[in-house]
């Protein structure tokens, strides 16, 4: 009987601390643990699939697919967090939750992935494109959102096809002079480079197209040389990620290379992003690659990591945990 009490009791305990419990859950981060469920600082699994992390202030805002149970069938998300040290993170708001916006053109299947935010200091905006597809991702376009603030309400402006070329996965440059690249997957013939508009509202010119196809692109310049990743098109199952280099966006390009040792399939993750950190020691590039889970995609893990890069060779480094001092760019590895 005394056993059942004390049963009856555990229970009760453990149920009343759970919550606080998954609520403290984020105070225990104390590094970036690539794959390891990751909570904001509200104790909720941190949403942000897909994404990209735009720097603004002393502060860094993550955006990304978020795939939520709680999400509206009709409805897709993109959330947006704020961290100072890229372990917590804040949960700032849905900036994207949006309806099918032409049921005659999307399917009720449509999508909305892979933002991408870059700040136009020109019109002091900010500007998401994203892939936006429907009728089992045939139409291949682009949505392009506009926002005063960063973690502002992204209102849709208008999506469509880059010059015209199928558009599915998407990554984006933005240059020190302001100049901003969409990369884009191109079906038929395979990735393309192009510059957009002053006012990153279309599409200016063609850049490079390069005859290989990858999806899942991300583009960094690291001291004198352009960087850029991408994975092989396998959907959702990870597959060995490869890299090229090149003095010019408009290349020649290097022949691509495995970032990681090709059986570890990119330590299950695809590519996604790439983020410079420039400290006042050190410059790190940060991997951002998604770990899918394809039907439950709110519970895809991340795997982040800093780069081994430079001299023409990038390398994946077998994931652990690590962190960053945000001032001095050092990373330190966690036990
Ligand atoms: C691979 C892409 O990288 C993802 O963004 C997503 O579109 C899946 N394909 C869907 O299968």
């Amino acid at each position: 009987m005394r056993c059942r009490l004390t049963l009856i009791t555990t229970l009760l305990l453990s149920l009343a601390v759970a919550p606080a419990g998954r609520a403290a859950a984020h105070t225990k981060h104390q590094a970036i643990c690539p794959g390891a469920l990751w909570y904001d600082t509200q104790g909720h699994l941190i949403e942000a699939h897909g994404g990209c992390i735009v720097k603004h202030g002393n502060e860094y805002y993550l955006f990304g697919e978020d795939h939520s149970r709680r999400n509206q069938p009709d409805r897709r998300y993109i959330a947006c967090y704020r961290s100072t040290d890229l372990i917590h993170w804040h949960y700032c708001r849905a900036v994207v939750e949006l309806k099918n916006p032409d049921p005659a053109l999307f399917t009720q299947d449509w999508i909305l992935e892979r933002p991408k935010v870059l700040y136009n200091r020109f019109t002091h905006r900010y500007i998401m494109y994203a892939h936006i597809d429907g009728r089992g991702y045939s139409l291949a376009r682009v949505a392009v959102f506009s926002s005063r603030t960063i973690a502002g309400h992204y209102r849709l402006l208008r999506s469509f096809r880059p010059l015209g070329h199928q558009s599915r996965d998407i990554g984006m440059y933005q240059a020190r002079n302001g100049k901003a690249y969409l990369l884009f997957e191109d079906r038929p013939s395979g990735f393309r480079i192009a510059e957009l508009s002053q006012n990153y509202l279309s599409i200016k010119k063609n850049i490079c197209l390069i005859h290989h196809h990858l999806e899942g692109l991300g583009l960094v310049h690291y001291h004198g040389l352009y960087y850029i990743i991408g994975s092989h098109l396998t959907g959702y199952a990870p597959n060995a990620d490869v890299y090229a280099t090149a003095r010019s966006l408009q290349g020649p390009w290097s022949r691509f290379r495995n970032i990681a040792p090709p059986q570890t399939k990119t330590y299950k993750s695809q590519s996604g992003f790439l983020l410079k950190i420039v400290g006042t020691r050190r410059t790190t590039v940060i991997y951002l690659g998604d770990r899918w889970m394809m039907h439950r995609l709110w519970n895809s893990r991340y795997i982040w990591m800093p780069l081994q890069i430079g001299g023409g060779t990038l390398r994946l480094p077998k994931p652990r945990c690590w962190r960053i001092n945000i001032h001095t760019g050092v990373v330190s590895f966690v036990p």
